[in-house]
């Protein structure tokens, strides 16, 4: 006969059984589908790996010449008043979107008049119906803005001026998230029609929260103009992002003297005589015209490179006039009010963006907003901090190498402290994935860093390694464009006492020479697939240069307090103006997390002193499976 305590015991058994054989229906399906998504594909928990170099394939070219002004896919393609350049741009939130755009001629020449921004209205029409499907009422909404010009003078004997179009700049306000909106942009007073945009869609980022992800973010740098960068574009377009980053040096308009001419890859080699390194503002609008097939659809988020600073008058005082007026940010949205760093919400990650040419010491103003900011993040609505900015600050080439050490100096702890997961960089011409580091030691808690500076831009790809023989710059070398110089020998590890080591770097876990584009494919708060796709592979998913599965551990990497604690938040982040918590809407569970509970709640009903040998079993299998693929919770 059963005793009363074994009786529960039993009855507690089969209770268990029943909910483990519901828990085991839920966790199979899905289990073997992502077994089979995830299937051979590297984890950084399987790192740090040992480093691997692939060497440049020599049959293929190291540069090629920029498409010209002529080109059909640079040249106008709408008369004036119709808008052209469009662009979007993310707003701090899915509710919100930036759409800019360009109307009336640039001109070059000695005296120009500039056009009155003020002369033509800022107009978006909008709605979730195609007037093509609907009526002609479609546009339910209207949104306004403001436009400007710029331009680029050059008070020198010789050289010419430009004066832009008018650029436009309209945020829309109330929007759905993750829903298509059609849309017509420019000025609806003109008579005809002909001041509108043909209509163009996109569709909306998904709303703030753990719970949803874009579908695919797509991170290109140093991108230029050439023949290959019309590569790295159509093969970007090809794989379908729903939002682009461009971590900077964007059109390289730098390269060539004010009346135009051939890019030239080195410009102080071929113009030794300038006074200050000209710039030839007819590129932009070229490059914006051929980026619009895409920036039209998705958004765009850039951040300043070298390239942007473009020195105008006396003295070059003047920098950065296309890059300020040509892109709209988020930087109110995220209280920089600077478009040199900004944030943004996509989803349930959390963008950072950077400036390297601005100031960036623990003093100054984008160091305190960057601290306040990483502070903000609510890390149960956007588990993932994802940042970038031009110049690596982890980066064995040759090419810029140790340049911004000083910003790696002043920044990296704050970062390391919040536990930024990702970070993008470009400026060196070629692809470069770390190992977790933090402060040159590796690190399971540091952030990825990757390079992807190989865009294709008129510079050519960058081959050399500071590890190859002969090849480590001197200390005199790389001088960043803006701050200073704060090269270091390495005060351990096996080159102790070097500035350059005579092997690749531990840290260093992937490199190679070869023009291309990485796409970002967050699948939960856990797991994030990362691929850089070269240009010479096909276009197609099993084809790729490199790829690995990046793995959050914030139970293991736990958030540290910085000096901003005095905010009083809390170690998950302060409430942020971005944040969905205010909405007071229900939480929401990703699969992961319900069978997470699931699993819970089989351990607190199922006391490990009631269970039978087959029920521990299985539940050791189950901690198994979560072991290895954490993705699941
Ligand atoms: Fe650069």
């Amino acid at each position: 006969m059963p005793t009363p305590s074994s009786t529960v015991a039993d009855g507690g058994n089969r209770h268990c059984h029943s909910t483990l054989a519901l828990a085991l229906s839920l966790l199979v399906v899905p289990c073997f589908a992502l077994l089979a998504e995830s299937g051979g594909i590297p984890t950084t928990l399987d790192g740090p790996f040992p480093p691997v170099t692939r060497a440049f394939d020599r049959s293929l070219r190291q540069g090629s010449d920029d498409v010209p002004l002529t080109d059909p896919r640079l040249a106008p393609r709408v008369q004036p008043p119709a808008p052209e350049q469009i662009a979007l741009a993310a707003s701090a939130d899915a509710d919100s979107l930036w759409v800019s755009w360009v109307t009336g001629r640039a001109q070059v020449g000695a005296n120009l008049a500039p056009l009155d921004p003020a002369s033509v209205r800022s107009e978006v029409w909008y709605g979730e119906r195609s007037a093509l499907d609907a009526d002609a009422d479609a546009y339910t909404h209207v949104a306004r803005g403001s436009a400007e010009v710029y331009s680029q003078l050059y008070p020198y004997p010789g050289l010419l001026n430009y004066t832009s179009g008018a650029i436009h700049h309209v945020r829309l306000r109330g929007l759905r998230p993750a829903t298509r909106y059609y849309y017509r942009c420019g000025d609806s007073s003109i008579p005809g029609g002909g001041g509108l945009s043909e209509e163009l869609s996109f569709t909306t980022l998904p709303a703030t929260g753990a719970g949803s992800y874009p579908r695919r973010v797509a991170v290109v740098g140093d991108l230029g103009l050439t023949g290959n960068s019309t590569a790295t574009v159509d093969h970007l377009a090809h794989n379908d992002p729903s939002l682009v980053l461009m971590v900077g040096d964007m059109t390289y308009a730098n390269q060539y003297l004010t009346t135009g001419g051939k890019g030239v890859p080195c410009f102080s080699c071929a113009f030794p005589d300038a006074p200050i390194r000209e710039s030839y503002q007819p590129r932009w609008d070229g490059w914006g015209r051929f980026m619009e097939p895409i920036t039209s659809k998705i958004p765009l988020m850039v951040i300043e490179g070298n390239h942007e600073i473009e020195p105008q008058g006396h003295g070059g005082a003047v920098t950065f006039a296309s890059y300020l007026a040509r892109f709209a940010v988020p930087s109110k949205e995220s209280g920089s009010n600077t478009k040199f760093y900004y944030s943004f919400n996509a989803g349930g990650i959390h963008f950072i963006m950077l400036g390297a040419y601005v100031d960036y010491n623990r003093t100054g103003a984008q160091y305190s907003w960057l601290e306040n900011d990483l502070h903000r993040v609510d890390r149960q609505a956007t588990p993932w901090v994802v940042a970038a900015w031009h110049p690596p600050w982890y980066n064995s080439y040759s090419s810029h190498y140790q340049e911004f050490e000083c910003m790696r100096q002043e920044m990296e702890e704050l970062m390391y402290k919040h536990r930024v997961d990702i970070v993008f960089s470009g400026h060196v011409h070629a692809y470069e994935r770390m190992n977790r580091v933090f402060n040159y030691t590796l690190d399971p808690c540091g952030p990825v860093y990757i390079s992807i500076g190989d865009g294709g831009n008129i510079e050519k790809i960058d081959i050399d390694h500071a590890d190859d023989p002969g090849k480590c710059p001197s200390p005199g070398d790389n001088h960043p464009e803006f701050g200073g110089v704060c090269h270091l020998n390495f005060t351990s590890g096996p080159a102790k006492g070097k500035f350059c080591w005579d092997r690749q770097p531990e840290w260093s876990a992937y490199r190679e020479s070869s023009f291309g584009h990485g796409i970002l494919e967050v699948v939960n708060s856990t797991y994030a697939l990362w691929t850089w796709h070269r240009n010479q592979d096909a276009y197609g998913e099993n084809s790729m240069g490199d790829q690995i599965y990046i793995v959050r551990q914030p139970e293991k990497c736990l958030l540290q307090p910085t000096s901003a604690s005095s905010l009083n938040c809390s170690p998950g982040g302060c409430p942020s103006p971005m944040s969905s918590d205010s909405s007071g809407a229900l939480p929401t569970f990703t699969s992961g997390q319900l069978f997470q509970k699931i699993f819970v709640i089989i351990l607190f009903v199922c006391d490990r002193s009631k269970r039978t040998k087959w029920f521990s079993h299985v539940l050791d299998q189950l901690a198994l499976l979560r072991l290895h693929f954490p993705f699941l919770w």
